[in-house]
């Protein structure tokens, strides 16, 4: 396996950048289905493809998206969770916003080669000022990318502002854990994590874990907050597909990095949690 040195540079200077659009810029366009989540492995024996139409699935379920609801779809990445609400749950108006242009160009490719200009509109946005009116929304999805909000609270109180009274906001996100285990691992671990987050882009003030994370929910407005706590659906396999794949004289330094991940998620320093969480009011489509 070889790495261009522009590329490590590039990775190592996004340890002191707060910019996710450099990250993705850098890690280009994935093989296969366009997926940039971890992907809910509900058996084992799934592929990675599979798990990420499963994540995507359960934030649609999660949502009770409805043909008649008008869809918001913060951090759309390459557009693919949005084809399937619409072949799956027959969403009939999908907004989306999204950071990075790269994102939004292949996203709208792929669209226009489904046809489906009519039903899926994406363009640039911030999660922290959406650029849209208040009360417009009667869902708003964040699939995978709250976590490199600045912040991800702010990012609550703008989707509580878009959505109709009456509307959910569902979330699938990385939120922080508690460390378990004696002082070097808590050191380690530490570490370990502040570089996971320095290169994920993942702003300090999001190191929320599940409490903080109802609470700047509850502080936004929401009420009949749910957030469960599926990292066993997530982390666990996910590493486990990876070193299956990777060749074991080739890609030392990979199944390194995979099994220091794989020892990092079971800490329990990193959580994986879906949450729901409404608007006070009628639900749409509940109205006098
Ligand atoms: C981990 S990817 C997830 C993409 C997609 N939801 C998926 O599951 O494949 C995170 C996405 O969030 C976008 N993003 C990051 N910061 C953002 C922000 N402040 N506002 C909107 N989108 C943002 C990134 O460009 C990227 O597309």
């Amino acid at each position: 396996m070889s790495v261009p040195l522009s590329t490590i540079r590039s990775a190592f200077f996004l340890l002191f950048t707060q910019d996710p659009r450099r990250l993705y810029t850098l890690l280009g366009i994935p093989e296969g289905k366009r997926y940039l989540n971890l992907g809910y492995w509900e058996r084992s024996d799934m592929n990675l493809e599979e798990a990420c139409d499963e994540l995507v699935r359960k934030v649609g379920s999660l949502a009770r998206l409805r043909a008649e609801d008008i869809v918001l779809d913060v951090g759309f990445g390459f557009g693919q969770q949005a084809v399937l609400w619409v072949e799956e749950f027959a969403c009939r108006k999908i907004f989306g916003i999204n950071v990075t242009p790269l994102h939004l160009n292949e996203s709208n490719a792929l669209i226009r080669r489904r046809g489906l200009q009519e039903v899926i509109r994406y363009q640039l946005g911030d999660a922290v000022a959406i650029p849209f009116r208040a009360n417009c929304f009667d869902k708003v999805l964040a699939l995978e990318c709250a976590f490199h909000f600045k912040t991800r609270e702010k990012f609550f109180r703008e989707a509580y502002r878009v959505l109709k009274p009456g509307g959910l906001l569902v979330t699938a996100d990385i939120i922080r854990g508690k460390v378990r285990g004696r002082w070097p691992n808590q050191v380690g671990h530490r570490l370990f994590g502040f570089l996971q987050e320095r290169f994920w882009q993942i702003p300090a003030e999001n190191r929320n874990d599940i409490s903080q994370y109802r609470r700047y929910l509850e502080r936004a407005g929401f009420s009949e907050i749910m957030a469960t706590d599926v990292s066993d659906k997530v982390f666990g396999s996910l590493v486990s597909y990876y070193l299956s794949k990777s060749q074991p004289h080739e890609d030392l330094l990979i199944r390194l990095l995979l099994n220091m991940t794989r020892g990092f998620c079971r800490s329990g320093y990193l959580r994986y949690t879906l949450s729901r969480a409404s608007k006070p009011g009628p639900a749409p489509g509940e109205e006098q």
